[in-house]
Formats: C-alpha cells, structure tokens, sequence
C-alpha cells in the first residue's frame, strides 16, 4: 500500500478532555490525517472541538450515533456537517427514513458549506451479543441482524458500515467496493486490548475489507503517540 493512502486510512479515537486532545492533535499534526471525536469530548466541548481540528487540517469522523426520530436526525447531520465534520455515525436501528433523513440533513448542508459528509451506519453494536439482542425482542443471529441492517443503511443513502474486523469480509461482500467500512477493534501486535476482546491487527483488517480503521489508546495511550501511529502506517505500508 501507498505511504498516502496508508495515512488515509488510519483514524485516531481521540477519547479524552480538551487539553489532552489539542495536546494529541499538536504531536500528531503532518502524522496522521483524521481524528475521530466521539461522545466524551463533543458533549464537553461541542462543535467547536471540531472547528479546532479543522483548523489544524485534520479531517473529522464526529462518531455521535445518531438515533431519533427523522426529523431531529436531519437536522443533527445538517449542523454536525456544518459544524465542518468529514463522516457522521448513525444508527441503523432508527428505520429507514431515519437513515434517509440524515443522508437528507447532510446534503442540505452540503448545499451550504460545500462537500457532503460522508455517513457510515452502526448495524449492532460489538458490545451486543445475542442475550443483548433477545432482550431487546431481536431474535435472529447477531450476523444476520447486522447484515439485514447494513443493507437497509446501503438502500437509504448510507454510504457504508461499522463494523468488527471479524465481520469485514462478509459486509464487504454483501455491500460492493465501494462502501465505506470502518472497523474499531484494531490492535497493533503485542499492544494491550483495553477492553476490546475480538480485535485484529491493523493489516488483517484492512485485508479483510476494511476502508478505515479507528484507532485510539494504543496510539494516545503510547509513550510516543506519534511513534505508535507511524509503526502503524509502515505496517500498512510493508504488508498490504
Ligand atoms: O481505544 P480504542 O482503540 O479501543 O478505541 C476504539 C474507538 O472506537 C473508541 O472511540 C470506541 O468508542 C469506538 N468504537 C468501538 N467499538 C465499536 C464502535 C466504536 O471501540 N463497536
């Protein structure tokens, strides 16, 4: 793989306060090129954090999981994509004219500011296994609940998936070339799982389909955050 493309197609989970995050984009500013702003640090510091990012030239995958009613999840994409983020979550659960009122509030900005925001789908979260799925009266497998909802997100405009390495393959089979697939999970070898239990190094998921993998603790957990994310790259770059 391409150093460039390897560098695209990495994503830094930056889940901490503000200091430290603007401490991690400085370090990581001409390394990496997207950083991904989840729940923790946008409901503490709103949309300027990714105004901040911006600035310094970073793209943003604000990783919020939309999920509401369609009206409201119009409108969050339109301000989340003028607010200036690259890619925006939202959860395939909501139906598919929620999935199609986000894709809706995200063109509508992009009538505004430009460039539309990529959209990738949550199907079923990686915490959910199947007594999860039960209890919230979904009894087909865990699989083909994902699946069914992947392809339902793919009909309404979505232009891809988040998903567990271990399911790359398949989605990226089921959804075509060109879908975007956004795998967390990833773990370099030796690094700490955190509390990721079914994960796979950052060259296994991209063979296996994935566009994008989210990265976060074993880069800005590393003594040397920059270190840690161009081990990542070369690794890439040497094995794909
Ligand atoms: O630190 P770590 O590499 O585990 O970070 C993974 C990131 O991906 C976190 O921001 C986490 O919220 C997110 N994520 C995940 N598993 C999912 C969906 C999102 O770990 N199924």
């Amino acid at each position: 793989m391409l150093e460039a493309d390897a560098r695209d197609r990495v994503i830094v989970a930056i889940d901490c306060d503000r200091d430290r995050a603007l401490e991690l984009a400085d370090s990581l500013s001409g390394h990496a090129r997207w950083l991904k702003v989840g729940m923790t640090l946008f409901y503490a510091e709103g949309p300027q954090i990714v105004r901040t990012f911006k600035e310094r030239g970073f793209k943003v995958f604000l990783d919020l999981k939309f999920h509401d009613i369609p009206h409201q999840v119009r409108g969050a994409a339109r301000s989340a994509a003028l607010a200036g983020a690259d890619l925006l979550s939202v959860h395939g659960l909501g139906s598919g004219d929620m999935l199609a009122a986000c894709r809706e509030g995200a063109e509508d900005a992009a009538s505004v500011c430009g460039d539309r925001p990529s959209l990738v789908a949550i199907t079923v979260l990686t915490s959910m296994n199947q007594d999860a799925l039960g209890e919230i009266g979904i009894e087909a497998p865990v699989a083909d609940e994902a699946a069914r909802l992947a392809v339902l997100a793919q009909r309404n405009g979505i232009d891809g998936i988040v998903c567990s390495p271990m399911e790359a393959e398949s989605m990226r089979a089921l959804l075509g070339p060109d879908a975007l697939i956004v795998t967390p999970g990833v773990r370099p070898a030796g690094a700490a799982l955190g509390d990721q239990s079914r994960v796979a190094t950052p060259s296994q998921a991209i063979v296996r389909g994935a566009s994008h993998i989210v990265v976060g603790r074993p880069i800005t957990g590393a003594a040397d955050p920059v270190e840690a994310f161009e081990r990542i790259v070369s690794e890439l770059v040497d094995e794909i």
